[in-house]
């Protein structure tokens, strides 16, 4: 059976973000699903001086060992201030460290929501923008607007987005 992880760009413990991630998975057939929380990945804030003086700390090895060994990943980022919130950017900029390729071009269902109308769309398009250099294999992406509007008990209440989002996990399954 195929192995798939999941996971928000956040480091918030009601996120959003993680809730739509943890769905997408559910709607992806007869795979195994790891659900990621970054909180259980602690990383020093990146800086050269702190790489040169203490080396690239376990937690982004232990990260990128995972992404090495799933066969997929569902991935919904946080929008903060039009770009990726600063704990995403902090894993992916030690995980870079290790690997440039670090997505290793694993199939990805590339996501990200908001709480405002355009549902992390900038942040989105700054990812699909960047991951293709670093090994990413975006097979599918989705903006998921309005959360609050369109989400509850844990999944899509608004029939149409339900209705692209589960497109999407075929068209990802499909690529596993
Ligand atoms: C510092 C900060 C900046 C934010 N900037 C944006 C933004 O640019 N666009 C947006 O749609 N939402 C923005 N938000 C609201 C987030 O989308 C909202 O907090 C959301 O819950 C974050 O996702 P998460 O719950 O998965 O962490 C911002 C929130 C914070 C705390």
């Amino acid at each position: 059976m195929k192995n798939i992880i999941a996971f928000a760009g956040t480091n918030s413990k009601k996120s959003i973000n993680k809730k739509l991630a943890t769905y997408a998975s559910s709607l992806v057939e007869g795979v195994e699903v790891d659900i990621l929380d970054l909180n259980d990945f602690e990383l020093p804030l990146y800086g050269i001086d702190y790489e040169i003086d203490h080396g690239i700390p376990d937690n982004a090895h232990k990260f990128l060992d995972i992404i090495k060994s799933s066969d997929g990943i569902i991935l919904s980022l946080a929008e903060h201030n039009g770009v990726y919130s600063t704990a995403f950017k902090n894993l992916f900029d030690w995980m870079s460290r290790i690997d440039g390729k670090l997505w290793s071009e694993k199939p990805m269902l590339l996501m990200a929501t908001s709480p405002g109308g355009r549902g992390g769309a900038t942040v989105l398009d700054i990812a699909k923008g960047r991951f293709g250099y670093m090994g990413g294999n975006i097979v599918a992406d989705f903006s998921f607007p309005s959360f609050n509007d369109n989400f509850s008990e844990g999944k899509i209440t608004n029939e149409v987005l339900n209705s692209d989002l589960k497109n999407k996990a075929v068209t990802f399954q499909k690529a596993l």
